[in-house]
């Protein structure tokens, strides 16, 4: 199988496009506000079972999946397949990862590792790191810690890791890209760690792709980080994941606390399924990145009120995990860095304890509230009903209805009713399970013959560019192919002039479609042919989707102007179809 088919199989595009657009059900299809133009009446449909999507307002346009990528964040194909593959988890080979971008990368990965290797040297060994040894030590951080974690130091100047990087060839806008230095006023450009003790904050594959550095005293800000820069984006980074992925995939569970000591320290005594958020929220990135080790994660968090927060907004990532995420509740001001410390049983006796999220969102508001009292009462229903609403999973549900009605002391059968109402008010709406399950795609999606024997005439037979005028992008469901139709629209009709047109990615299946065979003679008919097949393929299709659409405004209760243009259109299509019928009829 190709890896273009690969990351198809992989890639669900319900799930891809409802993390730019809110998806409803339509029938069969599902329908959203356009994401490319602004609209308030949704002509924005996605078709599971095709796996395309077609805006039927200004856009009037559509295709599959990369087609809507390439569209939404204006990249190009090979882009767009690098993009789907990481998600889907497919490896694209190297002689296919032809990427300008990916070299860059590559060196922001080597400029990184080498200041890593100079800021961990410093720490070891340089006399101006005396102090950073000592803090470390006071906080019984061992060498073995500092050597697996490659804890580091930068020296109180201004220029000493510029001054040593560029001894190594890196150019200041490489440092720069890689956020280690600033532009100071007058242009010239300065260290911006300095005299910190430095954390290199490493991706699943081990690269350096950020540092997170903290002061050695109690002066603020005590934290500065990398800045986002083309490999750090540190809401989507977990620290520590390089060295926790193993463990967490053997325990199966993974155990996020919030800290860059608090991993370190963990490690040291032989917790090592701990990671950090770096911060009090958990993003989806993060629960991606994870997910794919474990479905079991565990919070650790600060029992502060922005902790709290971060665990409420988590009941929802239990339905994208799809099994429960539990709690650790740390003793009043301590962090899990003091706590393990303190006692490494205490820590195990915690982890045991894990607490399931929603009941720990029950005990603080159970804690906050007085349930005695009839408006508390109605306050604890009106905020723990929806989350109840969102569990997918049928007994927890029930179960976590059941702890509600007897917490407040109300009927299960009035909260039933109460949750049914909401349930109503959500049934449109997708859940994020249902969009984040893949589902497995047709086989018949991946390869498209007619399109295919379509370019193989186009390339075998030069002589057809001059009869292709009737032959639209758009009859190209298959964005590959669309690729290839584009690239030989610009380029006389020379096989070696389209490969260097075209991504990496698709030359491959440009070689297969090329050297397909096509049966000798007659070939201008069977190009015809080709054409008037397409065009009815597509217009069929308009038709499908239409129907679904003029189905949803019906049940929407559409305005009778947006009904008037569907149909409209729809007899626009039956008219070209027939067209082609009678087309067909005088060929034949
Ligand atoms: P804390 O302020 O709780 O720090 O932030 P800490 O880890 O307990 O630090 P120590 O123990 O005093 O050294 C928790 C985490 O949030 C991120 C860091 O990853 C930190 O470890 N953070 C915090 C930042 O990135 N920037 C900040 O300004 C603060
Ligand atoms: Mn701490």
């Amino acid at each position: 199988m190709s890896v273009i088919d690969e990351v198809k199989q992989g890639t669900d595009i319900v799930a891809v496009i409802a993390q730019y657009t809110t998806l409803s059900k339509a029938g069969r299809a599902l329908r959203a506000l356009c994401p490319f133009h602004s609209e308030k009446h949704p002509s924005f449909f996605v078709y599971p079972e095709q796996q395309s999507w077609h805006c039927f307002g200004a856009c009037s346009t559509g295709g599959d999946v990369f087609s809507f990528l390439m569209k939404k964040e204006n990249i190009d194909f090979g882009e767009t397949l690098r993009l789907l593959a990481q998600r889907a988890g497919v490896t694209i080979p190297s002689k296919l990862g032809k990427d300008p971008e990916k070299g860059k990368k590559e060196r922001l990965y080597r400029v990184n590792e080498a200041a890593t290797r100079y800021f961990h040297s410093q720490l070891l060994s340089s006399p101006l790191a005396e102090k950073a040894r000592q803090y470390l030590t006071n906080r019984t951080v061992l060498d073995k810690a500092i050597t697996d974690f490659q804890l580091g130091f930068s020296p109180n100047s201004w220029e000493a890791l510029k001054r040593h990087l560029s001894k190594m060839g890196y150019t200041d806008d490489e440092l720069l890209d890689a956020g280690l230095i600033i532009a100071s006023a007058d242009g010239k450009a300065h260290d911006r760690f300095r005299g910190r003790l430095m954390f290199p904050i490493r991706d699943d594959r081990g690269h350096t792709t950020g540092f997170g550095t903290r002061v050695l005293d109690d002066s603020s800000p005590k934290y500065i980080n990398s800045p986002q820069t083309p490999i750090f984006d540190k809401s989507g980074s977990l620290y520590g994941i390089n060295l926790a992925a193993s463990a967490i995939r053997q325990l199966n569970q993974a155990v996020i606390v919030e800290g860059y000591f608090d991993v370190v320290i963990a490690h040291q005594y032989g917790f090592t399924n701990v990671v950090a958020s770096m911060g009090t929220a958990i993003t989806d990135k993060q629960v991606n990145i994870l997910k794919r080790l474990t479905g079991n994660l565990v919070l650790a968090l600060d029992a502060d009120s922005a902790g709290e927060e971060a665990m409420l907004r988590c009941v929802s990532y239990e339905n994208t995990l799809d099994s429960e995420l539990k709690v650790i509740l740390l003793p009043e001001g301590k962090d899990p860095d003091d706590v393990i410390k303190e006692n490494t049983s205490t820590w195990q006796e915690l982890a045991g304890r894990a607490t399931p999220v929603v009941d720990y969102t029950f005990d603080i508001n159970a804690a906050k509230l007085d349930l005695t009292t009839a408006s508390d009462k109605s306050l604890a229903a009106r905020r723990l009903l929806p989350i109840i609403a969102e569990i997918k999973d049928m007994v927890r549900q029930s179960h976590y209805l059941q702890k509600l009605a007897s917490l407040i002391n109300v009927s299960g059968r009035n909260l039933e009713a109460e949750l049914r109402k909401i349930n109503g008010a959500q049934e449109k709406r997708l859940s994020k399970r249902e969009i984040l399950t893949p589902r497995p795609i047709s086989g018949s999606l991946l390869s498209n013959p007619l399109e295919e024997y379509c370019l193989t005439l186009l390339l075998r037979c030069p002589e057809l560019k001059e009869q292709s005028e009737s032959l639209l992008p758009e009859y190209f469901d298959n964005s590959e192919n669309r690729e290839i139709f584009l690239a030989w629209q610009q380029v006389n009709p020379d096989i070696s002039q389209l490969r260097d047109k075209l991504d990496a990615s698709i030359r491959e299946h440009l070689e297969v479609i090329a050297n397909k065979d096509i049966p000798a003679g007659q070939i201008k008919q069977k190009y015809i042919g080709c054409i008037l097949n397409l065009r009815k393929r597509f217009l069929q299709n308009m038709e499908i989707k239409r129907a679904e659409v003029l189905l949803s405004e019906r049940e929407l209760g559409g305005t009778a102007a947006e009904l008037a243009k569907q149909e409209e259109q729809g007899i626009e299509v039956k008219t070209r179809l027939l067209e082609i019928f009678i087309q067909k009829t005088n060929k034949g």
